[in-house]
């Protein structure tokens, strides 16, 4: 079994203040952390929009953070080079849209980024188990995606544990990363289960004392 990845908070811009969101990731930084996840929406795989290439371009200028994006499209397969360009070290795109997932993968890989699959909440674990060996990480939501803010569904959990048994399985090492409601009293729920990477983009934003936060959940 690959030794456990040390646990990572990546807070959701999304949360972040739009209106200056180099503020926001300013913020991630200064409380010492090294991730920022970057969700992107197009209005259709996901009844949302948020921000494009050009906004991760943009906010790329201003920090040495690893860029986690997240693409909720429903073809990402076109906006690969768009997002390389823009600065991205990691992308991950969905398995529920029609589209080559395996080959995108390999693109992505191919020019240096690392990789992942997403799955909706509905979404069963067997969707993902044949791209495991491909992946750097895997993105599981515990929401339905486009907004922040929602609850938690506690209902992803046995996914959590299944995608880690078969990491172990399958002597892999991808990161196993949750988005979607994880806060002070879920997050504990995700990593006693096998995940290392959370999303948080409300509870972080909001939280009264983001120091301590931070070590609730990064808690190894
Ligand atoms: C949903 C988004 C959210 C966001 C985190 O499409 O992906 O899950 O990252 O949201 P909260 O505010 O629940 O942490
Ligand atoms: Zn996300």
């Amino acid at each position: 079994m690959a030794d456990a990845h040390e646990i990572l908070l990546a807070p959701s811009i999304l949360a972040g203040d739009h209106a200056d969101l180099k503020s926001s990731i300013q913020e991630i930084a200064n409380a010492g952390l090294k991730w920022v996840h970057l969700d992107i929406m197009d209005g259709h795989f996901v009844p949302n929009l948020s921000f494009g290439p050009q906004t991760v371009k943009a906010l790329r200028a201003y920090s040495d953070l690893f860029f986690d994006v997240h693409l909720m499209l429903d073809n990402p397969d076109k906006y690969i080079d768009a997002f390389l360009d823009a600065g991205s070290e990691q992308i991950t795109i969905h398995v529920e849209p029609n589209y080559p997932v395996a080959e995108t993968l390999a693109y992505i890989k191919s020019k240096g980024c690392k990789c992942g699959v997403v799955l909706n909440p509905d979404t069963p674990a067997e969707d993902a188990k044949p791209f495991l060996k491909d992946c750097d990480m895997v993105l599981l939501m515990t929401v339905q995606p486009g907004f922040g803010g929602q609850s938690f569904r506690e209902d992803v959990l046995p996914k959590i544990e299944q995608i880690s048994k078969w990491r172990d399985e399958m002597g892999l090492n991808f990161r196993l990363e949750i988005d979607g409601g994880v806060d002070l009293k879920t997050a504990g729920l995700c990593t006693e289960r096998g995940a290392d990477t959370l999303v948080a983009g409300t509870a972080f934003f909001k939280a009264a004392d983001r120091a301590e936060f931070i070590n609730t959940v990064c808690k190894q």
